[in-house]
């Protein structure tokens, strides 16, 4: 039988959007450089349709992947959705491939959600992320039309990635926070404080990139071992130790194909000794 995500249990999104814990990252069923179409596009689409059968209903994209070929996918795998939460993002552009700018000014923000609706096919978007907070731009304007489109009923949640405390404190003045996404993972625990004031204030952490696990996949390294005492992979050891490191902690690997999918899915199912989060949480501090 193929493992699901269920057992990685559930977080509640502002305490209303019940989402099971592991997600999955929509960035890499683009092409190269997060630019333009994927070289198998079916298998893209395979991708996303297997989510459900896996038990994964909580999909993060951007309209900056491709840009717009994420959502496009999604919408053409997956839609009307039927109990999956798309989490999408607005804030970044792209100038080709590899290259991302902040653009923060309320007036492209407020085009950005009006087009993942139309893409997404859908009247109110679960969760809306402010992909990044552009410092050439008051980030009070831009928290400001956040609260805008909530009020309008365009978004129902709203997320930030890439924050500090203080930026979180500040948005909070204007809506309520439900989620932060933020790089973290095994070998870069950079947002430790971010991760902690989430914990204490019921905010989900989206941790990217949380598959990596560095020097600690090489052998002889605290991930290489585990993995080898579990026959699993080091990846799904790197996921295994996010789920247990917090339970506001929803990682979301990203993937362009099933295998690798299925893979990171299976994670949900690993646990760790004491013992052995305790060996990662010293190694990769
Ligand atoms: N907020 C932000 O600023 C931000 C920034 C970056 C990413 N994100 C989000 O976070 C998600 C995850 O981040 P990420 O994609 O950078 O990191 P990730 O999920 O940790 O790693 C993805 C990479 O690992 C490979 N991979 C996945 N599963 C594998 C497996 N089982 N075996 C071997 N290789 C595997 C993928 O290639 P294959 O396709 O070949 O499997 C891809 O190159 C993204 O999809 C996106 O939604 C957000």
């Amino acid at each position: 039988m193929t493992a699901t995500a269920t057992a990685a249990g559930t977080f509640k999104i502002g305490g209303d959007l019940e989402v099971t814990r592991l997600g999955f990252g929509a960035m890499r069923i683009v092409g190269k450089e997060i630019w333009g179409e994927p070289e198998d596009r079916d298998e893209a689409l395979r991708v996303l349709r297997r989510l459900p059968e896996l038990g994964v209903d909580f999909i993060d994209t951007a309209d900056s992947y491709g840009p717009f070929v994420s959502e496009d996918l999604i919408r053409e795998a997956l839609h009307p959705y039927d109990g999956i939460v798309v989490a999408t993002k607005a804030g970044l552009t792209r100038q080709g491939p590899g290259r991302w700018a902040p653009l923060g000014r309320p007036e492209y923000l407020r085009m950005c959600v009006q087009m993942s609706l139309r893409r997404l096919g859908v009247e109110r978007i679960d969760l809306y992320q402010l992909h990044r907070i552009d410092e050439k731009v008051d980030r009070d304007e831009q928290f400001a039309v956040f609260k805008a489109f909530q009020d309008e009923g365009l978004v129902r949640h709203i997320g930030l990635s890439e924050v500090t405390v203080e930026e979180i404190e500040a948005a909070r003045r204007w809506f309520e926070v439900t989620t932060v996404q933020n790089r973290y993972n095994l070998v870069d625990r950079g947002s430790e404080e971010v991760l902690d004031y989430c914990e204490r204030e019921g905010i989900g952490f989206i941790p990217w990139f949380p598959l990596a696990a560095g020097d600690l996949a090489k052998p002889g390294g605290a991930a290489a071992e585990i993995a080898a005492a579990h026959g699993a992979s080091t990846g799904q050891v790197a996921l295994a130790w996010l789920l247990q490191r917090s339970p506001v902690m929803l990682p979301i690997p990203g993937t362009g194909s099933v295998a690798h999918l299925e893979e990171n899915v299976a994670a949900a199912q690993l646990t760790l000794t004491a013992d052995e989060a305790a060996r990662l949480d010293a190694a990769g501090a």
